[in-house]
C-alpha cells in the first residue's frame, strides 16, 4: 500500500510517499521532502507561529506533489493519507490537515489523523524492518521529553515525562546565549567535545526517586546564572567548558532515567527519536548502556529523527491498520493528548 505522510507542527513542512506491507516484511521511503523554514526563523531567535503558518501554506501543495513525482504515482494510487494533527502550534497543523483532507477528500482516499509524538517514534520503523513493539521509547525533541511503554504498534503509555521544559528547548536555550544561531541543539552538541570535563558541574534534570521524571529548568538557570557571572565580572566565557558540563549533565540524567526504566519494566528493547535523538552524546550513552544492559536499542538516522513527513506516514500507517479513520470534521490540536483547544 501507498501511504502518504504530511507534516507541518512546527516548522518544517515535510511530505513523504511510503511503501508498506506488514505482513510482506516491506516497510519502504519512496520519497520524503522536507522544506525547512529554519533560516526564516532564525533571525528571531525561535519560530514565530504566525511566520511559521504562511510558510506551510506556501509549500504544502508543492511538497506535496513533488513527494508523489519522486514516488512515481499519482493521488489515486495512494491507499491511506497521515496527517500530524496534534500536538503543536495549532496554526500551523492546521495547514497541514486541512491541506489533507482536501486531499483525500476530491481522491476519495481514508485519511488518518497522526499524533505527532507516535510519528516520531515510527521512524524507527522505518529505519529497522525487524523492530515491533513492545519496547520503551524516549522521545526528546524541541516540545517533548518523555519516556513511553509501546505495547502495540499504535499503542503506547507514558511512564513520564518533563515537568517544565522540554530537552530542546534547555539545549536551544543555552546555545542562544552562548551566541549560536537557532535551533543551536547541533551546535552545542559539537561544541561540548571542545570542552574539559570537571571544571564546571550543574544540577541534575533527572529528578530523584522512582518516577521517571525530569525537571530543565533548574539546570538552565544555573547555566544562565554562570554564563552571566562571567559577563560580569569582564572575564572571557569558557563556551567550551559550559557546553561540556551542560551537555554532559543532561547526557548522565537522560541515562539515569533510562536504566530505571528498564529495570521497572524489564523492556529488552529501546528506541530513541525526535529532533534531539540526532544528538551525538545521547546516541552514545544510550547505546553504551543498552549494551552492558544487553537491551537492543534502536535510533534512526539523524535525517529521520527531526520532523519529515515519512515517519508521519509510518504512524498513519500503523493507526490505519488498528482500524483509525478521520472524516471531513478531523481538527487540529495543540494538546498532547488531541483534546480540543
Ligand atoms: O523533533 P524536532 O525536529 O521538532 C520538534 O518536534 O520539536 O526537534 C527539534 C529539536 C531542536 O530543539 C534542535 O535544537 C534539536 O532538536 N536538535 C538537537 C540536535 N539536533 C537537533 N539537540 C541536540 N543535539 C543535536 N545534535
Ligand atoms: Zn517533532
Amino acid at each position: 500500500m501507498f501511504v502518504l505522510g504530511i507534516e507541518s507542527s512546527c516548522d518544517e513542512t515535510s511530505a513523504s510517499v511510503l511503501e508498506m506491507d506488514e505482513k510482506a516484511g516491506v516497510r519502504r521511503i519512496l520519497s520524503n521532502i522536507v522544506a525547512s523554514q529554519i533560516d526564516v526563523h532564525a533571525m528571531y531567535g525561535g519560530v514565530v507561529p504566525e511566520i511559521a503558518s504562511r510558510a506551510h501554506v506556501e509549500a504544502v501543495s508543492s511538497i506535496t506533489y513533488r513527494a508523489l513525482e519522486e514516488a512515481g504515482i499519482g493521488a489515486k494510487d495512494l491507499g491511506v493519507v497521515g496527517v500530524t494533527a496534534y500536538p503543536g502550534l495549532i496554526g500551523a497543523l492546521l495547514v497541514g490537515v486541512n491541506f489533507s483532507k482536501a486531499l483525500a477528500y476530491a481522491n476519495g482516499i481514508p485519511l488518518v489523523g497522526v499524533n505527532h509524538i507516535k510519528a516520531h517514534i515510527a521512524a524507527a520503523y522505518l529505519e529497522y524492518p525487524e523492530l515491533r513493539p513492545p519496547f520503551l521509547a524516549l522521545v526528546v525533541s524541541g516540545g517533548h521529553t518523555s519516556i513511553y511503554s509501546v505495547d502495540r504498534f499504535n499503542e503506547m503509555t507514558e511512564l513520564g515525562s518533563t515537568r517544565d521544559d522540554a530537552i530542546g528547548e534547555a539545549f536551544d536555550k543555552i546555545a542562544r546565549v552562548l551566541g549560536m544561531p537557532y535551533p543551536g541543539g547541533a551546535a552545542l552538541d559539537r561544541l561540548a567535545y571542545e570542552g574539559k570535563e570537571g571544571v564546571l558541574t550543574f544540577p541534575s534534570p533527572a529528578l530523584a526517586g522512582d518516577a521517571l521524571d525530569f525537571s530543565f529548568s533548574g539546570i538552565k538557570t544555573a547555566a544562565l546564572n554562570t554564563i552571566n557571572r562571567f559577563v560580569q565580572t569582564g572575564q572571557e566565557t569558557p563556551k567550551a567548558d559550559i557546553a561540556c558540563a551542560y551537555v554532559k549533565t543532561i547526557t548522565d540524567a537522560v541515562v539515569k532515567k533510562i536504566r530505571q526504566a528498564l529495570n521497572q519494566t524489564g523492556q529488552k528493547s529501546l528506541v530513541m527519536a525526535g529532533g534531539v535523538a540526532a544528538n551525538t552524546h545521547l546516541r552514545e550513552a544510550l547505546g553504551t548502556l543498552c549494551k552492558n544492559k544487553k537491551v537492543n536499542f534502536y535510533v534512526p538516522r539523524p535525517q529521520l529523527c527531526g520532523d519529515n513527513g515519512a515517519m508521519v506516514a509510518a504512524a498513519g500507517y500503523y493507526a490505519y491498520l488498528a482500524g483509525e479513520r478521520a472524516g471531513t470534521d478531523l481538527n487540529a490540536s495543540a494538546q498532547d493528548d488531541g483534546s480540543p483547544d
